[in-house]
């Protein structure tokens, strides 16, 4: 479903001498089946922008619709269409088995049989790259932080949302995860309509799955679009450009000198050959 937000602004603290503007005037249309990538450094609001887009945070102004409706009018069914997964999972684990958190907003609404609960835990698990009945008993505060923040992205998953906001999911994550969790994100965008969205300081391992960057910086929007249009705009700021992502800044960097660069993904192999070629031949207009 298609995500419209308009002139964010939140201020923390409003009226004190500790008032702190986190967002200022942020708008920005995310099309359906889209994979957005929020990147900024530390501070800049990001946290803040993921949280007022699944209602956690009230926003002192501006609007957020989903499919053309406000959000405001969705109320606690909120949380269900617009899942947010914390920057810390275990400040959403609070069950005292894996199972039990997991199955925690299914066994919450009524609305559903043991048999379903079973079902829809399993599936979210095996998702995740977790097997339930190795984990079902365990306290979510014995695992690891891996396995922490696989069982908080199952626990989002179980209620089939719409939208998905992973807020730095790669802070513990291994290689073989981050695989795990781009597979995710992708077989999530495909499903008819689903958006999203990840928050992140360091895009470089979820290149190859976004369709479109917000870039943070102060509160504000210092760039939206594709990743390529943004990479490009932002090349040359001093600051900015050194949290591009790499690949991204690289081609961009190639095509800024002339050297054509193949459109689409950032299909590293592609990037090394194209190089390896315009290195070998001298040719860089092709
Ligand atoms: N609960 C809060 N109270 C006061 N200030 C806050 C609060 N949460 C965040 N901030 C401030 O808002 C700004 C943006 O924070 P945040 O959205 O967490 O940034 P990011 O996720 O990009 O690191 C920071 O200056 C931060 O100190
Ligand atoms: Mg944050």
């Amino acid at each position: 479903m298609e995500i419209r937000v308009d002139n964010l602004n939140h201020f923390f603290k409003r009226g004190t001498p500790f008032e702190r503007q986190a967002l200022r005037d942020i708008s920005f249309l995310i099309p359906p089946e889209k994979v957005l990538g929020v990147l900024g450094p530390i501070g800049s609001g990001k946290t803040t922008l993921a949280r007022t887009l699944n209602g956690l945070v009230q926003p002192t102004s501006g609007k957020i619709s989903l499919g053309g409706v406000d959000i405001k009018n969705f109320g606690p069914d909120l949380r269900k269409k617009i899942a947010l997964v914390f920057q810390q999972p275990e400040k959403q684990l609070f069950e005292e088995t894996v199972f039990r958190d997991i199955s925690f907003p299914l066994r919450s609404s009524y609305d559903f049989s043991e048999e379903d609960i079973e079902l829809r835990v399993g599936n979210a698990c095996a998702t995740v790259g977790l097997y339930i009945d190795e984990i079902r008993n365990r306290s979510p505060f014995e695992l690891s932080a891996g396995e922490k923040r696989r069982v908080a992205i199952a626990g989002a998953l179980v209620n089939d949302p719409e939208v998905l906001i992973l807020d730095e999911p790669a802070a513990d994550l291994d290689p073989p995860s981050l695989l795990i969790l781009n597979n995710i994100v992708e077989s999530f965008k495909k499903k008819k309509g689903h958006t999203v969205i990840i928050v992140s300081h360091d895009m470089d391992s979820f290149l190859p799955v976004l369709d479109l960057l917000l870039v943070m910086h102060n509160g504000k929007m210092a760039a939206f679009g594709a990743v390529r249009e943004v990479c490009s705009e932002l090349r040359n700021d001093p600051e900015l450009r050194q949290i591009l992502p790499s690949l991204g800044l690289l081609v961009e960097e190639l095509r800024a000198r002339n050297i054509h660069m193949p459109d689409g993904d950032f299909d590293l192999q592609l990037i090394k050959d194209r190089i390896i070629d315009v290195l070998r031949t001298g040719r860089s207009f092709t």
